[in-house]
């Protein structure tokens, strides 16, 4: 590569003139008054939307428990903001969806006037069979256009949507439907991935079917017909194919948006903890809005000419708040595409970018790892000149994916914002401005407003005080105030809501994440420092696999740790005890990896198992991973006698590293 690396990239003038924010002290001055006085901060960006009844006071709530209510007493409705309101705003016949399936001539537009047409008549159909305010309804859908219609449709009458990813398996949506009580489901008969139809309806026959033996029984599931001439058996009374319903004639164009309370719940989110059972964040109304309206339209410097690509998948908070709500709240044209990045060839997003003519471009270090692998004449071959600003999500992204991006898509011009956050908190909370600060490859830079990270140091036992980290001191990444896009509760679980949040450092939020501070006040974040691991910036508890695995007659003790790949950042390394009847082979292997694939989805096969005698265990019998995460790593000869000290049979150590899978 030709250029010179620095330590800080600065915005180019013609960059800073048109930002929206264009400078540091800007950026302090207003960043300053959203921590000091929020009240006044929020509440003069919620006269933005549209208000059914305006709030009575912008924010209340007990922080330190995760007590928070904004815009108290207001009554509006997400769908109506995304859509009529832009219609208002003379936005009616602008782009507002730009739909590219996987065969390249399945390429849709919607106006906003268009999609609040859809929008309406799905939101009517579902209404006619049933779908109520307040009702939970499980979406498993993949990435086409009538994904963002249909939650634009539930959250027009107030049903509350659990987009569950499409690569999940039967009974991992199962367990979601049953953990929200979901009785409704909108599924498709089918879609492309990498040239082959997939059939999703299958999966879904079968959750239906493991939800009525757990006592939930599904009344209706509604099929999209992505698919033509692909057959798939319908069950007459309980099935419904949403394309006949829509063209009854009864469909009206017009269905009036429920007047929600700022507190009403929008979504519930499932992201994995650190124990087996899945989390189910609840986000609420008003809050979400501004705050995914406001991150979007200052990181990606948000201008009414730009094209935004987000590859996310919908079914993970990335896709719901960067490809669906902030886009749409502001306006925007936002791109959604059906299938993978290599497919037909790997160069499908640079040709989406040339095609659609995409200003502002989203994705994740991994999927830049697996591009910058292959032939530089698949990135060359497009026009890029469209771009004027790239972004990153999900994991911390190394230095030489870094400068590949800058270098290749960004052509040396481009800021690239490095956002971190997670599914709870709704939005980004720290990343770079664009127009206002210097870029340091691998920092996500600053705090957004309302958001005050600090850094802790690990406590050691419940009665000792919160105590700040040195500059340049690596700790636990906490955030000491509360914006109003952070997750209410955990559906459901109350007190799980504030143990696994409030309690590790009692005052603030717990993150999860390991991170330092710089003498800039640049936030680097390390990586997780519970037990989730980050594969492919899908985030994975080793519990929940772990759970799986021991269920295998096969299986007495496993043990899942996470270790470093150099495409997917992470992967699953797992030990396995097996019971005498079973030999530690090839074939169990192979079992192991599809129970996994069965019980929770492609995303969990684990990259590598090893077969122990023994697993390393302190002296009250507790799995210590921290070796085990050791020797997965390679890096066996860090364990040290202070680690070796704890176990009660230390010499099992040397036999489970040499034996190492590589
Ligand atoms: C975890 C959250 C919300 C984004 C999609 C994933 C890691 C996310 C970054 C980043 C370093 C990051 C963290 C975080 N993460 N973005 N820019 N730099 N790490 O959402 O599934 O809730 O995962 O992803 O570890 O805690 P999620």
């Amino acid at each position: 590569m030709a250029t010179e690396r620095k330590d800080m990239y600065l915005p180019e003038r013609e960059f800073v003139e048109q930002a929206n924010i264009q400078s540091r002290a800007e950026y302090e001055r207003m960043w300053k008054q959203s921590i000091e006085d929020p009240e006044t901060f929020w509440g003069y960006i919620a006269k933005d939307f549209h208000w059914f009844k305006p709030w009575v006071k912008v924010y209340r709530g007990e922080p330190e428990i995760g007590d928070n209510e904004w815009f108290i007493g207001g009554k509006t409705n997400i769908s109506y903001n995304c859509l009529d309101a832009q219609i208002e705003k003379g936005r009616g016949d602008k782009v507002a969806l730009l739909f590219q399936g996987e065969p390249e001539a399945d390429c849709k537009r919607f106006t906003y006037k268009e999609l609040l047409k859809h929008v309406c008549r799905f939101a009517n159909v579902l209404k006619k069979n049933g779908v109520k305010k307040g009702d939970r309804i499980a979406l498993y859908l993949p990435m086409i256009w009538q994904l963002p219609v249909v939650m634009l449709a539930c959250a027009r009458i107030g049903a509350v949507h659990t987009v569950v990813f499409g690569g999940f398996s039967a009974e991992a949506l199962a367990d979601r439907m049953l953990a929200c009580g979901a009785k409704k489901l909108v599924t498709t008969n089918g879609y492309w991935r990498g040239g082959k139809k997939i059939n999703a309806k299958a999966n879904v026959d079968r959750a239906c079917m493991l939800c009525a033996s757990a006592g939930l029984t599904i009344d209706d599931v509604f099929v999209v017909d992505r698919m033509v001439d692909f057959d798939v058996p319908y069950i007459v009374y309980r099935d419904t194919s949403l394309s006949k319903e829509l063209m009854l004639e009864e469909i009206s164009d017009f269905c009036p948006a429920e007047k929600m309370d700022a507190e009403d719940p929008l979504f519930i989110m499932y992201t994995s903890g650190s124990t087996g059972k899945p989390k189910g964040t609840l986000h609420t109304t008003a809050g979400y809005m501004v705050y995914t309206y406001t991150t979007f339209k200052y990181i990606f410097d948000y201008k009414e000419e730009d094209v935004f690509f987000c590859t996310a998948d919908i079914g993970w908070i990335t896709g719901h708040s960067y490809i669906v709500y902030g886009p749409l709240l502001n306006g925007a044209t936002t791109v959604l595409y059906e299938s993978v990045p290599t497919y037909p060839e790997p160069d499908r997003f640079w040709h989406i970018i040339d095609k659609f003519k995409v200003t502002t471009f989203y994705t994740a270090p991994t999927v830049i790892r697996s591009l910058m692998n292959r032939d530089i004449k698949w990135v060359e071959k497009h026009d890029l000149s469209s771009l004027r600003l790239l972004g990153s999500v999900g994991e911390p992204i190394n230095p030489e994916a870094w400068q590949w991006y800058y270098h290749y898509v960004g052509h040396d011009h481009c800021p690239i914002v490095d956002t971190w956050w997670q599914t709870e908190a709704g939005g980004i909370l720290i990343s770079a401005i664009p127009g206002a600060m210097g870029l340091k490859p691998g920092s996500a830079a600053l705090p957004f407003f309302g958001v005050k990270p600090v850094i802790l140091r690990a406590r050691n036992s419940g009665d000792e005080p919160a105590e700040e980290a040195e500059v340049n001191e690596k700790g636990e990444l906490c955030l000491a105030s509360n914006w109003p896009g952070i997750m209410r509760t955990l559906y459901g679980e109350p007190e799980r809501h504030i143990s696994g949040y409030y309690t590790q450092q009692p005052g603030y939020f717990f993150s999860g994440d390991g991170a330092y501070k710089d003498e800039d006040g640049y936030f680097w974040i390390t990586g997780r420092i519970d037990d989730i691991v980050n594969i492919s910036g899908h985030r994975l508890g080793t519990a929940e696999v772990e759970k799986v695995l021991c269920s295998h007659p096969g299986v007495v003790e496993a043990a899942v740790v996470g270790y470093p790949h150099p495409v997917k950042g992470e992967d699953l390394y797992v030990y396995v005890v097996t019971s005498a009847e079973w030999e530690g082979n090839d074939a169990l292997r192979d079992e192991l990896k599809n129970l996994v694939r069965q019980e929770i989805g492609p995303i969990a096969i684990p990259g590598k198992i090893q077969f122990v005698q023994e697993m390393p265990k302190n002296r009250s019998g507790k799995i210590v991973r921290r070796i085990l995460r050791k020797i997965a790593s390679g890096v066996g000869n860090e364990i040290d006698a202070s680690m070796l000290n704890i176990l009660a049979e230390p010499g099992i150590v040397k036999i489970i590293d040499k034996e190492r899978i590589v």
